[in-house]
């Protein structure tokens, strides 16, 4: 099932405290973006990367994913994540039918679960890849407990989300007009109230956040090899 990637890469990084965007950090000799674009690059289902990017980054990532450039179109991102992902919504070609978005800074996604979870997209409508919690999660205000959450219902959400390409549409527009401002895609889908399904992902997708994640992603490109 062929598909349509749009990534996000247009934020600051400021968790990681780089004073650049993150993304140009180099994981094993080689940047977090261009890890990332190349598992889209090398997947034949992929049909196209749209990558949303700030504009005076655009050259800097140009430059980095020559080896990729057929496949990439660079379209401006926007102050917030959701909007990067509008923008690159407005790009996907007319005949694209799934569309996935996976975060730039998720280099470690392999392709067995994006082909997991087109399908599921292709399925059900809309599909995220999702991890079960290992820690006891609380609800905390003003550093007091004010509730335990039931483990077993609770899973960390990753990215890439795939859905048919109307639906993510859709969801943008009611959020848009409902003012509401997601960290994710399934979550704008969710306010529709259509059923978005998880699909079990990696441990090892994790998002490169903090500077300590640099090290773990390390680790887990060094088992690789
Ligand atoms: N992103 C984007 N446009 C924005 C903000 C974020 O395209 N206005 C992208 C980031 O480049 C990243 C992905 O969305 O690939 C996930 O966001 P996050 O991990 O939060 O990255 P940053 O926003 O860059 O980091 P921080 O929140 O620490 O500033
Ligand atoms: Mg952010």
């Amino acid at each position: 099932m062929q598909y349509e990637v749009i990534i996000p890469a247009a934020g600051s990084g400021t968790r990681m405290g780089a004073n650049f965007n993150k993304l140009f950090l180099q994981l094993n000799g080689q940047t977090i973006i261009e890890r990332t674009v190349r598992v889209f690059a090398e997947d034949p289902n992929c049909t196209r990367i749209i990558l949303a990017v700030k504009e005076e980054e655009t050259d800097k990532f140009k430059q980095l994913l020559q080896s990729a450039q057929e496949k990439v179109l660079f379209i401006p991102g926007g102050k917030e994540r959701q909007f990067s992902v509008k923008n690159g919504l407005a790009a996907v070609s007319p005949d694209c039918e799934i569309v996935l978005v996976h975060d730039g800074a998720r280099p470690l996604i392999k392709k067995p679960y994006i082909d997991k979870l087109v399908e599921a997209a292709n399925r059900y409508g809309s599909a995220v890849l999702a991890v079960p919690v290992k820690d006891t999660i609380k609800r905390v205000e003003n550093f007091a407990i004010q509730e335990t959450l039931n483990r077993e219902n609770l899973w960390a959400i990753q990215t890439p989300q795939a859905f048919r390409v109307k639906i993510l549409q859709n969801a943008h527009l009611f959020a848009e007009t409902h003012a509401f401002l997601g960290t994710d895609e399934a979550s704008l889908v969710e306010r529709m109230d259509e059923k978005v399904m998880i699909v079990a992902g990696s441990y090892e997708n994790i998002k490169i956040t903090t500077a300590e994640d640099i090290g773990f992603a390390n680790v887990i490109l060094q088992q690789e090899d």
